[in-house]
């Protein structure tokens, strides 16, 4: 993808498509156990998801950005859009559905480890489509990144952005970036899209694969001509292989405590887009955010990434 120039291009969007949810979380001391009765350390909402954790870090890192994804009038969806607004995160292509629940998630996170483990509610909430899709201005936009999560509606949508590039001049084209987390069939087929495809140590398991390289090499065949293909791996950092096949990696940047690495993934993820749509290099990309990533993990939230 090429850089785009400054000036007043420099101030198109950069737009998560995907999740937003609500994480009621709780820092708890040591992890409970099973039918026990304990106090935490701490609560708190959240406003969560991963295509809306990557716009709060975009925002933090001073991107102008846009969320696009399903929400349902009620009291979650009134502290999510206060978040939203408190973070300038655009939230004009948000669908407010008629029917269905905002997702919600039990959060637990172990001050003793960072660790954090997720239940999440997410099931009768429709997600965005392809005709919502269609009101979106792209010409407004630098970057759209988009969560897998309903692979037909995207698929069109993704078909609607790679249109619009084939017509557009050079820096007037739109990065388009694709992240698989959950292993889920359908979803595979997104992985032949996007000029950057960020795959999970989870995906990449499920596989059977032990390590990000592995997994590069393994689900290479998967991408399309000249994409990127990412895949980070906590503590182990990053690798990545760039449009000619070259493999890059970045070590890790462990916090000195470890105390919350809830959203991790999706700072890592931002934070790698928002050095690729400045036309930074992908090692400068994948060392910033991991650099990025890594702060957030020894900090609850995200005040004090940048
Ligand atoms: P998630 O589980 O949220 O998807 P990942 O495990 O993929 O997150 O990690 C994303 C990035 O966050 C990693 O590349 C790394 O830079 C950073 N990170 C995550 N966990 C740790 C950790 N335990 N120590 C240091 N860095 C971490
Ligand atoms: C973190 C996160 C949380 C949310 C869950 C959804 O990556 O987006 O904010 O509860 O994952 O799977």
């Amino acid at each position: 993808m090429a850089a785009e120039a400054g000036g007043a291009a420099g101030k198109r969007r950069i737009m998560c498509v995907g999740l937003v949810c609500l994480d009621i979380i709780s820092v708890v001391e040591a992890f409970p156990a099973e039918d026990s009765d304990t106090r935490c350390l701490s609560q708190r909402w959240q406003r969560g998801g991963n295509a809306s954790n990557s716009c709060t870090v975009l925002s933090l890192l001073g991107a102008p950005c846009a969320f696009m994804g399903s929400l349902a009038p009620g009291p979650a969806a009134d502290f999510i859009a206060a978040d939203f607004q408190r973070r300038g995160v655009d939230t004009a292509h948000v669908a407010w559905q008629p029917r269905g629940e905002v997702p919600c998630a039990c959060c637990l996170v172990n001050a003793a480890s960072g660790s954090r483990t997720i239940v999440l509610h997410d099931t009768n909430l429709p997600d965005v489509t392809a005709r919502d899709f269609e009101r979106v201005d792209l010409s407004q936009y630098r970057w759209i990144h988009f969560e897998a999560r309903n692979a037909v509606e995207q698929g069109a949508m993704l078909e609607r952005v790679e249109r619009h590039n084939r017509a557009a001049a050079l820096g007037r084209r739109v990065g388009i970036s694709v992240e698989l987390e959950k292993p889920r069939e359908e979803l595979l087929p997104l992985m032949g899209r996007g000029h950057v495809v960020f795959i999970s140590k989870d995906l990449a398991r499920h596989f059977g694969y032990q390590s990000a390289p592995e997994a590069l090499r393994g689900l290479r065949g998967h991408i399309q001509p000249g994409a990127t293909l990412i895949c980070a791996w906590a503590e182990e950092g990053a690798d990545a292989l760039g449009p000619d096949g070259e493999l890059v990696h970045s070590n890790a940047f462990p916090p000195e405590t470890l105390v919350d690495t809830l959203g991790a993934g999706d700072t890592f993820n931002a934070a790698v887009i928002f050095a690729l749509a400045e036309g930074r290099t992908l090692q400068d990309a994948l060392t910033f955010g991991c650099r990025i990533a890594g702060r957030k993990c020894g900090i609850q939230g995200f005040d004090g990434i940048v």
